[in-house]
């Protein structure tokens, strides 16, 4: 090793309090990055590392089911930044290992639009891109403006614009053609100056009615966070990565023909035919609730698979295909992950 390095390498190291999950898993080498200026000693570092390398954020959307024998980078820069502004619209850049609620508490408090639905999403502003993360009628892509990027293969930094990234539901060029190809350094937002208030998600009107409050980005962003709050379990309480599974998209026919057979079954219009929610198949196969162990299913939200204490990453895998195989069984529809499993 240089004994100049600004990175230090560690050993055989748990990540349980990296992941939400909660999983008792080791690092054979673990790294934390802080500042930018590491940068250039990190790049030699994996560029010399025999062996896999794996980026983590908040580690919210990761599944471990066994050590990690390779070296886990844990980010950690710091910093929120308004880096232009026009009329219209302002340029807020987060580095990437800043906290997303954070982020989005700076625009909201002010009153910058775009990402206030968005509130109280755990993880870090340099993997919201990854899969376009999305809540109550928005996804990232809706205010995305750029991100800054740095090649493993070549060490090149590079902007990738909008265009340039397949932003999808839950998906985007970082979660496939590119995965493990480039390190997210920092993403820019493009946000609102006058805010387009998006309300389309039932929830929100009716959580601003109990509230009491006209919709602004403020009340928004209280709304949402209320309504998370009520059915989404506390990573620091009962140990999960959110939704596990995509709501799957199907062909109209596909949805027409289930619809038909259940007529109360929640979706959305999707293109070429619709979303199903499901949570709500999850919970038709008699889920909802479901322990066994220390893996189960939430009680509130179907959709989320959690781990009470002592579970390991195989038993709730376990249990996601027991799940996958019974949705298919009942209603011939093919539930995929959403969650990073490793
Ligand atoms: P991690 O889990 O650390 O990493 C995720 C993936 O990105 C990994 O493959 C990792 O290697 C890669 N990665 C991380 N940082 C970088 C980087 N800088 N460069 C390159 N690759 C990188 N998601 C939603 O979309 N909507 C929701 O409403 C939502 N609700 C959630 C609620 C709860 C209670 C929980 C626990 C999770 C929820 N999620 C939701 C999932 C999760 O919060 C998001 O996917 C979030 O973006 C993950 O961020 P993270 O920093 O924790 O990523
Ligand atoms: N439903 C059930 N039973 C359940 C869960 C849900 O019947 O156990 C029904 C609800 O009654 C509702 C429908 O399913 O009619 C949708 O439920 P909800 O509004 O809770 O949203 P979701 O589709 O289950 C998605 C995202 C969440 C996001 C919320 C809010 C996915 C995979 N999940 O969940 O994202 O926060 O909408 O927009 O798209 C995540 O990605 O980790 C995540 C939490």
């Amino acid at each position: 090793m240089d004994s100049k390095t600004s990175v230090t390498l560690l050993k055989d190291i748990s990540l349980r309090p990296f992941n939400t999950f909660g999983m008792e898993v080791r690092a054979k080498n673990f790294t934390e990055i802080t500042t930018e200026s590491q940068m250039p000693d990190l790049l030699r570092l994996i560029s010399r590392y025999e062996g896999p390398v794996l980026f983590l954020g908040g580690g919210s959307n990761v599944l471990f089911t066994c050590n990690y024998e390779g070296l886990v980078v844990k980010l950690s820069t710091k910093g929120i930044e308004i880096v232009d502004q026009d009329d219209e619209f302002v340029f807020v850049r987060g580095m990437a290992g800043e906290c997303w609620d954070d982020y989005v508490q700076f625009c909201v408090q002010r009153n910058f639009g775009g990402l206030e639905n968005l509130s109280l999403i755990p993880g870090n502003v340099g993997s919201s891109p990854i899969q376009n993360i999305g809540a109550y009628g928005v996804e990232i892509k809706d205010t995305f403006y750029m991100l800054d990027a740095v090649s493993l293969r070549t060490g090149e930094f590079r902007e990738f614009y909008a265009d340039e990234c397949a932003f999808g539901y839950r998906s985007s060029v970082f979660k496939h053609e590119l995965k493990g190809h480039y390190l997210i350094l920092s993403v820019t937002f493009r946000l609102q100056k006058h805010p387009l208030l998006n309300t389309s998600y039932g929830a929100i009107p009716a959580e601003l009615q109990a509230m009491g409050e006209a919709p602004t980005v403020r009340s928004i962003a209280q709304a949402v966070a209320n309504i998370r709050r009520s059915k989404l379990p506390d990573p620091t309480e009962i140990g999960n990565a959110g939704s596990f599974f995509k709501n799957p998209v199907v062909g109209q026919t596909v949805y027409n023909e289930i619809k038909s057979r259940y007529p109360g079954l929640p979706a959305y219009p999707a293109e070429n035919g619709a979303k199903l929610a499901a949570g709500w198949l999850i919970e038709q196969c008699g889920w909802k609730g479901y322990r066994e162990g220390d893996a189960g299913v939430h009680a509130k939200q179907a959709l989320v698979l959690v781990n009470y204490g002592k579970a390991t990453g195989n038993q709730i895998y376990a249990l996601a295909v027991e799940i996958i195989e019974s949705v298919k069984e009942k209603f011939d529809v093919l539930l995929e992950p959403e969650v990073n499993i490793i």
